[in-house]
């Protein structure tokens, strides 16, 4: 089998206009990729476009849509007319996630499940098979998912986002075995903590003795968005070409 042996010339990412999603289009666009930019709203995207241009970062060859991840046919129509540009679909970065409530099982509101179901699963779970069909057809793709250390071991009051992330993890998995037959890749990044908006006002609400604990649970510290975007940028590259199927642990040592 010929394994994918180029560098990205073109990735999605969705959830691209904050934190670790924004962090990975500023570092694919340094490696000179063109862009699809996904998130819920415009301004943030056009915000992460800004910083590329600021950079000088080929923003000229960015493309954003404001869309719903979860919504059915958005991803699909976002990548159509996108690949209607381009052709080709070498990267997908599965970023989008969310995490409404930190809560137990019992004390999981019904449209915090629903929603972090919706979102982490079913909208990734949209991305991934918009891009499907133009991998499947060029032979070749690598595809980024979002776990979570939250996904690879129970952290405490997260009844409804560990689970969606140990899915995401195993749904990864699942791509990996049915879809090496097109060389096509599929990895999991499971970030430990690094402070972006989705875990922000949580954090600064903890006492100072909590937020010590956590960051005591990282032997390296806290991380950065840019340790997450090396980590898709090097699982979308041919320097990972004989890696699929694996969940990464990105984070500063919290597993170990
Ligand atoms: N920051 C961390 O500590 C951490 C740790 C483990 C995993 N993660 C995962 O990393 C990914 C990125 O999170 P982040 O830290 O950058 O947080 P973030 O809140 O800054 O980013 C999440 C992005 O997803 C977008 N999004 C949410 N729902 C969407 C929808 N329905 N359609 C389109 N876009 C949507 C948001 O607009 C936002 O831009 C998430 O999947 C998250 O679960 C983060």
């Amino acid at each position: 089998m010929l394994l994918m042996s180029h560098i990205p010339r073109t990735a999605v990412i969705t959830g691209a206009g904050s934190g670790l999603g924004r962090a990975t289009a500023l570092r694919f666009a340094a490696e000179g990729c063109r862009l699809l930019l996904i998130g819920r709203r415009e301004r943030p995207l056009l915000e992460t476009v800004t910083l590329i241009e600021r950079e000088s970062l080929n923003g000229q060859r960015c493309s954003i849509a404001a869309v719903d991840v979860a919504a059915v046919g958005a991803m699909e129509e976002a990548i159509d007319n996108f690949a209607a540009t381009y052709e080709v679909i070498d990267a997908v970065i599965a970023n989008a996630g969310v995490n409404p409530q930190r809560a137990i099982a019992h004390e999981t509101e019904d449209e915090h499940w629903d929603e972090t179901l919706r979102v982490n699963l079913t909208g990734m779970h949209r991305t991934v098979t918009a891009a499907l069909p133009y991998m499947m057809e060029q032979e070749s793709g690598a595809i980024v998912t979002l776990g979570s250390i939250a996904g690879q071991g129970a952290m405490a009051a997260r009844a409804a986002y560990g689970p969606s992330k140990a899915g995401v993890i195993q749904y990864t998995r699942n791509l990996a075995v049915d879809y090496a037959k097109y060389n096509i890749r599929a990895n999991c990044v499971c970030p430990g903590f690094v402070i972006t908006d989705i875990c922000r006002a949580w954090v600064e609400g903890l006492s100072k003795s909590e937020r010590q604990a956590i960051e005591d649970k990282h032997p390296l510290g806290l991380g950065q968005p840019a340790d997450i975007a090396n980590a898709a940028w090097f699982l979308c590259g041919p320097d990972s070409r004989w890696i699929t199927g694996v969940d990464l642990s990105v984070d500063g040592g919290y597993q170990a």
